[in-house]
């Protein structure tokens, strides 16, 4: 039997299982969860790429990832994200962002597995729900929100952290952009569907307002209360609603490695 342990405002939840040993019945627990809770994590997962893929691709389409080399020729659609005490400038990912939202069809899911971790607590991942975002909008805001659409880019304000990656793995620069809709509604629930880390500007509005409605929205998305601070431990699995949930890397100094995967 699973057990499925809410955390935080129910904004996660702990799901204690092996990931391997799956019965139909608990997996459907686990899809359930991830659409109520938003982020869910299980510890003490010691799975191999081929294990990790077989898990990932029973909740969807293991997606490419436009910007970065896959694991190996055999597991293309497993990233590794890598940080080492020797980098220089910020993370990769350390702005909150929804992943590749500058692509036509952004990713439902993104898996992290941690294969080599700093100290618990030292280097967490933090997730703000776009649910509760949402639903703590003044509604004059609601409604200014409700038709707008904003302009998304490869190129926006967290590259600079995807650019030292690149460099090592020698994948080629290449912008992708997108026009998505504010407000989307994910299983049923609206959501706020702005990614701060890629924003450019708001579709069919002048200067001024922009600038208000971007300080507003910006401050408001990551408020305390809608935040969720996962801590890593070695072989930790992380999945998350990447349309409801935006998610960013912790400062740290340090060496940490993640398998990732992105679900469509
Ligand atoms: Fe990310």
């Amino acid at each position: 039997m699973i057990k499925v342990i809410s955390k935080k405002n129910k904004i996660a939840a702990e799901i204690i299982c092996d990931v391997k040993k799956l019965k139909n019945s608990e997996l459907k627990k686990i899809k359930f969860a991830l659409n109520k809770f938003g982020m869910i994590y299980f510890r003490n997962q010691n799975l191999s790429s081929s294990n990790y893929l077989k898990f990932a691709k029973k909740l969807g389409i293991p997606a490419d990832y436009p910007r970065l080399k896959g694991l190996s020729s055999k597991y293309t659609k497993i990233t590794v994200v890598e940080r080492k005490t020797t980098d220089k400038g910020p993370s990769f990912g350390e702005q909150f962002h929804t992943d590749s939202i500058y692509t036509k069809n952004p990713p439902r899911f993104t898996m992290l597995l941690s294969k080599l971790v700093p100290k618990k607590g030292k280097a967490n991942t933090e997730f703000s729900s776009q649910y509760l975002a949402y639903k703590n909008l003044p509604q004059n805001i609601k409604k200014k929100l409700k038709n707008l659409k904003a302009i998304y880019s490869s190129e926006g304000p967290i590259s600079v952290t995807t650019h030292e990656r690149e460099k090592e793995k020698g994948k080629q620069k290449n912008e992708l952009t997108s026009k998505h809709k504010i407000i989307k509604k994910i299983n049923k629930k609206l959501s706020i569907f702005c990614s701060p880390g890629h924003f450019i500007s708001f579709s069919n509005l002048n200067k001024k307002e922009e600038i208000k409605l971007k300080r507003f929205l910006f401050r408001h998305q990551i408020k305390k209360k809608f935040q969720y601070s996962l801590e890593w431990e070695k072989n930790q699995l992380a999945i998350w609603d990447n349309r409801s949930m935006l998610h960013q890397a912790t400062p740290f100094k340090g060496n940490r490695i993640m398998h990732r995967i992105t679900i469509c």
